[in-house]
């Protein structure tokens, strides 16, 4: 009877160690679901916010200044903030290295058509490819 009772439970360890491998499958999958940022408010709400203010009102403090993208005239043209993102600005790091063009293209058409503006020209990702730096902007 002993005997017997010690043999199921050698059966059930055994049991529960084919859960590891389906336990490792899952692990994957749920890294696997992380999405790369695409539209232009995923772009500026994980980006360009914390700078300049969820309502693109920019903001003063800390001997930095943001500026606002509501009502600002110099996004009238769009190379000005393709330059700007790609090469930075002042205080504002670039991000030529860690935005492709597809997601420039989409965060400035997303700040030129928010916060008050009504800039309706699209640019594209090949308009952004075409103003990319030779070379990556260097530490000043
Ligand atoms: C770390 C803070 C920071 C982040 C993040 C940041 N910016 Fe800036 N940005 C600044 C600062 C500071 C300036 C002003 C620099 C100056 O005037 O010297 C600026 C300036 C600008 C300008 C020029 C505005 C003007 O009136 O001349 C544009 C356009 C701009 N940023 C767009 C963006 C976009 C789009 C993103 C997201 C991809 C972004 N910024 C992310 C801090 C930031």
């Amino acid at each position: 009877m002993r005997k017997i009772l010690f043999l199921s439970f050698i059966a059930s360890l055994s049991l529960l160690g084919t859960t590891h491998p389906a336990q490792a499958d899952s692990a994957s999958a749920v890294v696997g679901e992380v999405q790369p940022l695409t539209t232009g408010e995923d772009v500026y709400r994980h980006v360009c916010q914390g700078c300049h203010m969820p309502d693109g009102k920019g903001a003063t403090g800390a001997g930095a200044q943001f500026p606002a993208f509501a009502g600002n005239a110099k996004l009238k043209s769009s190379a000005y903030p393709v330059y700007v993102i790609m090469n930075g600005y002042g205080g504002m790091p670039w991000f030529s290295g860690m935005l492709k063009d597809d997601q420039i293209a989409n965060v400035v058409n997303y700040i030129r058509t928010h916060f008050d503006n009504h800039y309706t020209d699209a640019i594209t990702p090949a308009d952004v490819a075409a103003q990319r730096p030779a070379t990556p902007p260097q530490e000043q």
